[in-house]
């Protein structure tokens, strides 16, 4: 577990310095408009965060013998579209939040309207930087920015914000629906950024079938596993509002499932996800331990 927690600490480095060379922000005039927005974007940006995302993308493009080179700069349009998400997540007409990455929410600092923008921006950033990667053939080029676009739009992550704000209070509900909302909410975006990894890599059909399955259980348990430490963590420990479900009667999988079952269902899909992978043995070490960190995970 140190050695995992060591290699984390050392892939989100590498991502963090080349997200730092590669995303500038005008500085002329720290008091202009288009400069506080810049400011307000690179604040939640820079906030931290554990770059899981990231750190999928470059283990799975590793495992198919990509290089770093390539898969970073996909990386960064994956966690721009995560942290957007999270901006607006946090939002007083979403779930109200007043922590996020161990600081105040964007909207505590810069205010609700900056807030939308900087979620905006980094949206609509994110698919600018997709299209101009070097170094890959137009035609991943074009199948990432489709796959981003799946995963982050109206029938994948947002589409499970929708859902997630429909049945707040509601426990009336079935596990299915439970589960096609942690899949479109979370799972959408996690899996994606295992692919993505591989198609930079040039995995191939099978290798990606398998990716995906992987990435849907890692998914899946990510916010089975998100609503437990909401319920059971500290705000120190997770450096953002904890028993917040809770207090706005979230549909979440402790409230549905309770604890224990959540846990076994966890277990449950990390197994699913080292299970498929393997076919490549010692090879897939990397993304078997992080399936691993994904159920014992303290934030
Ligand atoms: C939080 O994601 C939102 C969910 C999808 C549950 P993370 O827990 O990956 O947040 P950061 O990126 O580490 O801040
Ligand atoms: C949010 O789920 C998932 C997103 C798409 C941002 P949560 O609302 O449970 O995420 P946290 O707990 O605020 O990070
Ligand atoms: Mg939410
Ligand atoms: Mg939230
Ligand atoms: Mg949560």
């Amino acid at each position: 577990m140190n050695e995992l927690k060591a290699y984390l600490q050392q892939q989100s480095r590498l991502f963090d310095q080349y997200l730092e060379q590669y995303y500038s922000f005008p500085e002329n005039n720290p008091q202009g408009p288009v400069e506080i927005l810049g400011e307000s974007m690179a604040y939640s940006l820079f906030a931290g965060g554990k770059r899981l995302r990231p750190i999928l993308a470059m283990s799975a493009c590793r495992l198919f013998g990509g290089t770093l080179e390539l898969v970073l700069p996909v990386a960064v349009a994956i966690e721009m579209i995560h942290t957007y998400s999270l901006i607006h997540d946090d939002l007083p007409a979403m779930d109200d939040d007043n922590f996020r990455r161990g600081l105040p929410t964007n909207h505590k600092v810069y205010g609700e309207g900056m807030a939308i923008l900087a979620g905006d921006a980094l949206l609509t950033d994110a698919f600018g930087h997709l299209a101009a990667v070097d170094g890959l053939s137009e035609e991943t080029r074009l199948a990432l920015v489709r796959g981003l676009s799946q995963a982050a739009g109206s029938e994948g992550m947002v589409a499970g914000q929708a859902i997630d704000l429909h049945y707040e209070g509601r426990l009336d509900v079935s596990r299915e629906i439970l589960f096609d909302l942690h899949r479109r909410k979370t799972g959408a975006m996690i899996t994606f950024a295992v692919l993505a990894g591989g198609m930079v890599a040039g995995a191939d059909k099978e290798d990606l079938a398998r990716l995906e399955t992987y990435g849907q259980s890692i998914g899946l348990a990510f916010q089975i596993a998100d609503d437990v430490l909401d319920e059971t963590g500290t705000q120190t420990e997770l450096g953002k509002d904890a028993g917040s479900d809770r207090e706005k009667n979230k549909l979440t999988s402790v409230s549905l499932l309770g604890l224990d079952e959540s846990r076994s269902l966890l277990e449950e899909l990390v197994n699913k996800a080292v299970i498929v992978l393997e076919p490549y043995g010692k090879r897939a070490a990397r993304l078997q331990q992080i399936a691993n960190y994904i159920a014992v995970r303290k934030n």
